[in-house]
């Protein structure tokens, strides 16, 4: 038997994210910006995003984001903004006067980085959960914008 096969599944697992966070979205993609290489890439980073956020933000958001404590996160509507750089920013630096943690001082940056990729996946799933909640609301466009 080949000496890989003796590797435990999660770390052949680890070992093909980290292999995947080295290349990065940008170089797996081709030009037609759908490569199977791509694909897999982004699977990848959001079974890792929706990992990480079951184990930090299903707390308060529940688990697929369908909200309790905190908001619906997959609904088309956002109290602190709709686009990528509104939920970065809510995310890096929390509303610690609403509950929300400054996640910026408690998770690494790369691990941030896929719980983001993944927050902006499950836009739009509308789980039955929290009624949506604020004013924002992306438009066409940024609402079709797939994770990256
Ligand atoms: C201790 C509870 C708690 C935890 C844990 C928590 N949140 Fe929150 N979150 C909140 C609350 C409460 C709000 C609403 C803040 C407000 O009303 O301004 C919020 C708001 C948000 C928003 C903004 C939503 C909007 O409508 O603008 C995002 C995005 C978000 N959280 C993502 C996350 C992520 C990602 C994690 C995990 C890394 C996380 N939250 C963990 C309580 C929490």
């Amino acid at each position: 038997m080949p000496p890989l096969f003796h590797l435990p599944l999660k770390l052949i697992a680890g070992l093909a994210l980290a292999m995947a966070a080295l290349v990065g979205p940008s170089q797996a993609e081709d030009t037609t910006g759908a490569s199977s290489a791509s694909s897999a890439y982004s699977r990848m980073v959001l079974m890792k995003g929706a990992w990480l956020f079951d184990r930090n933000c299903a707390f308060c958001h529940e688990k697929d984001g369908r909200g309790s404590v905190g908001p619906n996160l997959t609904d088309w509507y956002f109290i602190h903004g709709s686009t990528k750089d509104n939920l970065h920013e809510v995310i890096q630096n929390g509303v610690p006067e609403k509950g929300m943690p400054t996640w910026k001082s408690i998770l690494k940056p790369t691990d941030l980085r896929l719980i983001e990729q993944y927050v902006w996946s499950i836009r739009g799933k509308d789980l039955k959960g929290k009624p949506p909640e604020g004013e924002h609301k992306p438009d066409e466009k940024a609402a079709t914008e797939v994770a990256g």
